[in-house]
């Protein structure tokens, strides 16, 4: 194979074939693509799109790069969810271990930031000790032990994506849906779950910003997991908005720990169980939604959950004291909160912006190998639809610097946008495809 012909075939809209695709990612899993081949191969495909075809043999490719876990020496089912990636998108750390708590054992592979997104192993990384590169006998036994693994693409599962994305980060090649699909698809089919909700975001932070784009990525998605023999379910839920309040990695823990403790922001908790109920009927650990929902509720209430985080934690070499007192997470030294400039409703809270800011203070990567600032980002303080008076605290910035800090303010005051008339809040879901 010579990659400059795929990336010429590619670059003129022709179709790949399944042997040209298989071929680009065993050698590039072998190290042996350079990266600006690679590169522009992912910004051929993202400017010029794939067949149903060609991204499912990309999938399968990326899946088989590595190992394919077989989970039933460990559990007899398990279940797994994927977000499409947004702002404050923290749903992980709840959500996951609400399902185990409720027996239901929960194996995930997940991913780090991406663009203006956060990603969770970047996120869990906050809490000084904790490992995102178990190995496959590892994954395998916390499984059994625990019913609860959160791990990142190690050297034996789904190596090819884990390469390719940290170059689509930097690369502007994100906002792909055969790129997308592959990728989250991948990562599910080899970390073995049998049963998959993913979580598809749509608005301004999501990669999909419009519902038809997302519909389609979750109609692809969904079929890929039929091909691979996995029940597949696919929520469609918004992200015009941040997720919660919290957008940074630290910032963002520590609004998952209030939420396991009961307490936490409205949307985002609501947001959780309900991806949780899914994953609980889809698990048959629950007959329906409403079974599911109460099921959830109590390993909330009772602390049940926030119990099996703890032993994720420490499960995975987390120091527990810095999630049992939050106040020792990383703090940024620069602390400040910005008032309202104006009284009004609040139309918007652009999550894109937000995003976009809290990589530039320092929560994400610019180029490929930056190293994440844990204790950095934003924290909005009100929704869309919200009445904000004049003066009343509109969001808080933690900051490295005095700099940095002067310049996150201009741009998420911006973000915010006012209207004298009464906005409605924001639907949380849009629909489920199945
Ligand atoms: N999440 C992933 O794992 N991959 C993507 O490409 C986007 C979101």
């Amino acid at each position: 194979m010579k990659m400059v012909d795929l990336i010429i075939k590619k670059r003129d809209r022709q179709e790949l074939t399944t042997e040209e695709i298989r071929e680009f990612v065993a050698v590039y899993t072998r190290g042996k693509v350079p990266d600006y081949q690679a590169a522009a191969f992912a910004m051929a495909i993202t400017l010029n799109g794939m067949s149903a075809r060609e991204t499912t043999d990309l999938t399968l490719a990326m899946a088989e790069s590595g190992d394919v876990l077989d989970l039933s020496s460990a559990v007899s089912l398990a279940v797994d969810k994927h977000s499409t990636g947004g702002v404050g998108d923290k749903t992980t750390l709840v959500t996951e271990p609400v399902v185990a708590a409720c027996g239901l054992p929960v194996g995930k592979m997940s991913g780090r930031g991406l663009g203006f997104s956060g990603g969770t192993l970047d996120k869990m990384e906050s809490i000084p000790g904790f490992r995102t590169d178990l190995t496959t006998q590892e994954f395998l036994k916390q499984l059994r032990t625990v019913g609860l693994v959160l791990t990142g693409q190690t050297g034996d599962l789904a190596p090819a994506d884990g390469k390719l994305y940290a170059l689509r980060d930097v690369t502007g090649t994100v906002p792909s849906l055969p790129l997308i699909a592959s990728s989250i698809m991948s990562k599910k089919i080899s970390a073995g779950a049998q049963r998959i909700v993913l979580d598809v975001k749509t608005g301004v932070g999501a990669f999909m910003q419009t519902l038809e784009e997302a519909r389609e990525l979750a109609e692809i998605m969904v079929a890929i997991g039929r091909l691979a023999g996995r029940k597949t379910v696919a929520l469609l839920s918004d992200m015009n908005q941040p997720l919660g309040y919290a957008v940074g990695n630290a910032l963002e823990v520590k609004e998952a720990i209030e939420t396991l403790h009961g307490d936490g922001p409205r949307d985002f908790r609501e947001h959780a169980l309900e991806v949780a109920s899914h994953l609980l009927v889809l698990g048959e650990s629950a007959h329906n939604l409403k079974e599911a929902r109460k099921m959830a509720e109590a390993a909330l209430a009772d602390g049940r959950a926030w119990e099996k985080f703890r032993q994720l934690v420490t499960a995975q070499g987390g120091d527990v004291t810095y999630v049992d007192n939050p106040q020792k997470l990383p703090q940024a030294p620069e602390v400040e909160t910005v008032d309202a400039p104006k009284a009004g409703y609040l139309k918007e809270v652009n999550a894109r912006i937000v995003g976009e800011t809290s990589v530039a203070m320092g929560a994400g990567r610019q180029v490929k190998g930056d190293v994440i600032d844990h204790a950095v980002g934003i924290v909005v303080h009100h929704k869309v639809g919200d009445w904000v008076e004049a003066g009343e605290p509109l969001f808080t910035l933690h900051a490295r610097n005095a700099k940095s800090l002067a310049e996150a303010k201009e741009r998420v005051l911006a973000a915010h946008v006012f209207s004298k008339k009464k906005v409605a809040p924001l639907p949380l879901f849009y629909g489920v495809v199945r």
